[in-house]
C-alpha cells in the first residue's frame, strides 16, 4: 500500500476520533424495556410493538423484559435503581400515577426516580367474562352478581394495576363487594378467563379484543363515553346505565432519573417516530387505540399528564383510603 504524503494527517487524526464517536454513538448496544407486568398482556403487547418501532429508528435492538408482580412496582423499582444511561427504560400505565398514593411504602421513588421520555396511547377498557357465565348483557350479568354475590370472582393483576382500578368502579357501581383473583399480570389471567377458572375480568382491548372477536370470552361494555370502533357491537358502560363506570388507560415510556437530556431527547425522537409508524398504527387500532399526537411523545408533555393525573387520583384514593400496605 502506497500511502501519499496528503493522506497522512487523516491516518494521524483517526485513532483520537474513533474513540469519540462511539462515545457519541447511542445506542452502541441493546436496550431492554421493563414490562412490569406478564408476557402476552396488554403492557407487554403496546411495549413490544413501540420496541421494535423504536429500534429501527435507533438502528439498534430494544428487547422487552417482564418483570411483573406487585401491582407493577417490582418492574418500576427495576428501573428506578437501573443506571440512567438510556439502555434501561419502562413502559408502564396509569398506575405510575395511582402507585405514588396506593403504595405508602415502596423501595424507590415512584415521583422522583424516573425520566418522562413520551406518552405513547391510551386504551379503552372492557368489561368481559368467561365464555360460559350465565349472562349476556350488562343487566342480566348484574342481576347475576346480585344474585350470586361472592361465589362470582374478578381477576385482575394486583393492587394500582389498571384491572384493579376498573374493577373497583365496576363493584362501586353495583355497590357490592366481588371476590379477587390477583396475578402478575392479565396476559395469564385471560389465560385463565377462557379456561374458565376464574369468572370476570376487566381488561384493556389490546388485550380483549382477538378473544372477543374468537368468541372465547364475553364482552359485556366498553369504559369509554363512546364506542370502540374495533368493537362496534359492544354497549358503553354508560349505555349500560352506569355512567360513573368510565376509565382507560394511558401508557407512557420512563428512564431513570438523571438520564442525560440528550439521551431522553434522542428516545423521544425515537418514539414520535415509532408512534407514525404504519405497520404500528394499524396495529393499535385493530386492538382498539390509537398512538397519541405526536406533540405528546414528549418529556414535557408527558410530565405535565403524569402530574394532573396523579393529583387527580391522590384524594380519591385517600378517600377511599385503600392503600396496597
Ligand atoms: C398487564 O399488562 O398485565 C396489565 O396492564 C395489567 C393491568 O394493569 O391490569
Amino acid at each position: 500500500m502506497t500511502v501519499t504524503r496528503r493522506a497522512l494527517p487523516a491516518l494521524a487524526l483517526a485513532p483520537l476520533a474513533a474513540p469519540a464517536l462511539a462515545q457519541a454513538r447511542f445506542p452502541d448496544r441493546p436496550i431492554t424495556v421493563v414490562v412490569p407486568f406478564a408476557a402476552g398482556g396488554p403492557t407487554d403487547t403496546v411495549a413490544r410493538l413501540v420496541a421494535e418501532a423504536m429500534g429501527r429508528d435507533l438502528g439498534g435492538t430494544v428487547v422487552v423484559e417482564n418483570v411483573g408482580g406487585a401491582g407493577g412496582t417490582l418492574g418500576a423499582q427495576r428501573v428506578a435503581q437501573a443506571r440512567p444511561d438510556g439502555y434501561t427504560l419502562l413502559v408502564h400505565h396509569i398506575g405510575m400515577a395511582t402507585i405514588p398514593t396506593l403504595y405508602r411504602r415502596l423501595a424507590y421513588d415512584p415521583v422522583n426516580g424516573f425520566e418522562p421520555v413520551g406518552l405513547i396511547t391510551e386504551v379503552p377498557m372492557t368489561l368481559v367474562g368467561k365464555r360460559t357465565i350465565e349472562a349476556n348483557t350488562m343487566a342480566e350479568l348484574v342481576a347475576l352478581v346480585r344474585r350470586q354475590g361472592d361465589r362470582i370472582n374478578l381477576a385482575n393483576a394486583g393492587v394500582g394495576a389498571a384491572s384493579h382500578l376498573c374493577g373497583i368502579l365496576f363493584q362501586s357501581a353495583l355497590n357490592l363487594p366481588l371476590t379477587t383473583v390477583p396475578y402478575r399480570g392479565t396476559g395469564p389471567a385471560m389465560n385463565d378467563l377462557v379456561g374458565g377458572t376464574v369468572d370476570l375480568m376487566c381488561d384493556q382491548t389490546t388485550n380483549t379484543t382477538e378473544q372477543i372477536r374468537a368468541g372465547t370470552i364475553k364482552a359485556f361494555a366498553v369504559t369509554t363515553p363512546t364506542r370502540v370502533a374495533s368493537l362496534p357491537d359492544i354497549p358503553t358502560t354508560r349505555e349500560a346505565g352506569m355512567p360513573n363506570f368510565e376509565v382507560s388507560v394511558w401508557h407512557g415510556l420512563y428512564a431513570p432519573r438523571n438520564t442525560p437530556a440528550e439521551i431522553v431527547t434522542r428516545l423521544s425522537g425515537a418514539l414520535q417516530v415509532a408512534l407514525r409508524n404504519e405497520a404500528l398504527v394499524r396495529r393499535f387500532a385493530d386492538l382498539g387505540t390509537d398512538p397519541v399526537a405526536q406533540e405528546k411523545a414528549t418529556p414535557a408533555a408527558h410530565r405535565a399528564f403524569w402530574q394532573a393525573d396523579a393529583a387527580r387520583w391522590r384524594p380519591i384514593i385517600q378517600a377511599a383510603g385503600q392503600f396496597a400496605d
